[in-house]
This record gives structure tokens, C-alpha cells and sequence, in this order.
């Protein structure tokens, strides 16, 4: 979630630059979801080109995360396109508390995010083994969902102050879940791992890999999210619950990169509060672009 300012300079941008940002309005079959698609694509993409998806925070829009994020001077430079859906929800929030939308093709936002993928995907026969996933806030809830639900679509998944697949279901679409963001669950490792093998009930095949960050002194997602993430990711993975290697000050000084195993790495921002920045060139390592 970001503050509503940073929104405004968006609409007085030249019209120029909304004009690169297209919408697509047949992206898959009519679903219970509004959710819309924009698609960035740079002009020379090369043949079977990567795709990233990039979710915005609550109060975002597509247009905004464009704009507000580096994912599209990152495209100019590594060649590949980005698809940003928006959110149809009254506050710009996803759908991440719903039923449905905790399910493999349920119908609600997280369905529509993944027929955007398959659309993109078959639109600019795309590389299958480099689909990905980058949210924030909401988004990065999100994140976790795509990564639960469509494991076979997308190959890698990054979540900025987000929470576990699951932590906010309330039951309701786009409910607040105010014992997920308070940090008041006390659900076990096995738990938290039900809410991702349910999402895909039989899935066997191989996962997403995950990065997870998180800001010690969230005061909007509270900081017992990481956990919650790293307990439900690891007991997926079969990964043991410490990591097995932690780096200082990496990506910079104050955070600290814990690695779970092949597919998991946290990184908890020592100081830092709801919305870590955004480290875009680490992004582009972690997929490999
Ligand atoms: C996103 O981050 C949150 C909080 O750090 C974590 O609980 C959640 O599991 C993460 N999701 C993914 C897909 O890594
Ligand atoms: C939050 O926790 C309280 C106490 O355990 C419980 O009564 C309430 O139903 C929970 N709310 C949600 C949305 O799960
Ligand atoms: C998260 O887990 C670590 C390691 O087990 C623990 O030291 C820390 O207190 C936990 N943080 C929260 C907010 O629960």
C-alpha cells in the first residue's frame, strides 16, 4: 500500500507516455472477476521473450504501477513484456480473502491474473520456464496465491510485504483480514501449508521458485508474516525451518538474505516498514533476466 500523493502526479502525465500502456480487453472466457489487463511490450522483443507480471498495492492502478515501478525502463532493457493487471475493487485492493479466489480457476482475481499470463503467453509465444510473477502490498499477496494456484504457469514469484497464501481469507472478496495484517495467527506449519496444496489440490509437479521480503517495522502487514510465509513455503518445499544460509547486509546494509533452500529465499529489511522499496535490478537477478 502506498500513500494516496504518490498517485497524483499520474494524471497530469503527457498523454504520450499513457499511449505505451495498452489495454487488452479479450484476455481469456468471462469470469466473475473485472479484473483488467495492460500489457507493456517493447518494440524489439526478441522471439520467445519472458513475461512479468507485475500486481499493484491497494489503491494502485495499472497505469500507476507502470509508472511508479521500474519493471518498464527494466523491459526496454532486457527485452521482455509486462503484463499489469488492476484490480476491479472498490480501494484498488486484490482479492486475496475470498473463497474463490484461493482456488485453481475459481472464477475471482487470481484466475483472471493467470488467463492474462496464459494470454501472454500464447500472444508472444512466450518462453514457458521464464513466466513470473512480481507483486506488492496486496500484490504481493497476490503473489503468493498465483504461486499456490498456478504453480505450473509461473516459474518464479517475488512478494514485497505481503502475507502467506491463505493469511487474509475472511470469507468475504476483498476482505481486511485484521488478525493476518496484526500478526495475530497462530496456525502451524501444517496449517499454513494446506492453504497452498489445497489452492492446486494434486499438483506434483515443480513449484515456483519464491523470494519473499519483508520490513521489520511494518505497521500495516506486521512483521510475523514473514514467519508465516516461511513456515508455509518451507513445509511445502520440504525445506527445514532455519535457513540453511544467511548473508548480512545483502542486497544492501541492514537487510538480511536467509536462504531456505534451492526454491526459497527471505529477505527481511531490518528497519524498514510497510512497502519495501522496490529493488528492481535484485528482481531481474532472482529471474534471471
Ligand atoms: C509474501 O510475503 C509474505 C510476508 O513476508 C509471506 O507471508 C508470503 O508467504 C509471501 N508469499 C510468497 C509467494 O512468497
Ligand atoms: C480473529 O481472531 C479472533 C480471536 O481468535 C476471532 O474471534 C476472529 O473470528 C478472527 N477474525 C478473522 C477474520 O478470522
Ligand atoms: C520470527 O521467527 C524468528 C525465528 O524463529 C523469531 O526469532 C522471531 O521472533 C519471529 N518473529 C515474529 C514477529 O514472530
Amino acid at each position: 500500500m502506498k500513500p494516496p500523493h504518490l498517485l497524483l502526479p499520474l494524471l497530469s502525465l503527457p498523454f504520450t507516455l499513457a499511449q505505451q500502456l495498452q489495454q487488452i480487453t479479450n484476455f481469456g472466457p468471462a469470469i466473475p472477476s473485472k479484473a483488467k489487463m495492460f500489457i507493456y511490450a517493447p518494440a524489439d522483443l526478441p522471439p520467445n521473450p519472458a513475461i512479468l507480471v507485475g500486481v499493484h498495492y491497494c489503491t494502485g492502478t495499472a497505469q500507476g504501477y507502470y509508472n511508479g515501478s521500474p519493471y518498464k525502463r527494466l523491459a526496454d532493457e532486457k527485452k521482455f513484456v509486462v503484463v499489469y493487471p488492476e484490480s476491479p475493487n472498490s480501494g484498488g485492493c486484490w482479492d486475496v480473502s475470498s473463497r474463490a479466489t484461493l482456488k485453481r480457476n475459481g472464477g475471482a482475481d487470481s484466475n483472471a491474473i493467470a488467463n492474462m499470463a496464459r494470454w501472454a503467453v500464447k500472444r508472444y509465444k512466450a518462453d514457458k520456464r521464464r513466466v513470473f510473477v512480481i507483486g506488492e502490498s496486496s500484490g504481493g499477496m497476490m503473489a503468493s496465491i498465483l504461486a499456490a494456484a498456478y504453480p505450473d504457469l509461473f516459474a518464479a514469484v517475488i512478494n514485497y510485504s505481503g502475507v502467506a497464501a491463505g493469511c487474509f481469507f475472511t470469507d468475504s472478496v476483498a476482505g481486511w483480514n485484521g488478525n493476518c495484517s496484526g500478526g495475530r495467527m497462530d496456525s502451524t506449519r501444517e496449517e499454513w501449508a494446506r492453504w497452498v496444496l489445497d489452492a492446486y489440490p494434486g499438483f506434483k509437479g515443480t513449484r515456483p521458485r519464491m523470494q519473499v521480503y519483508h520490513g521489520s517495522v511494518d505497521d500495516v502487514i506486521a512483521p510475523a508474516n514473514y514467519n508465516y510465509s516461511i513456515a508455509q513455503w518451507t513445509t511445502v518445499f520440504g525445506y527445514p525451518e532455519t535457513p540453511l544460509e544467511e548473508k548480512r547486509d545483502v542486497p544492501e546494509r541492514g537487510y538480511t538474505t536467509q536462504v531456505f533452500g534451492k526454491r526459497l529465499t527471505g529477505i527481511w529489511a531490518e528497519g524498514v516498514g510497510h512497502g519495501v522499496p522496490v529493488h528492481g535490478e535484485e528482481d531481474m537477478k532472482f529471474f534471471g533476466l
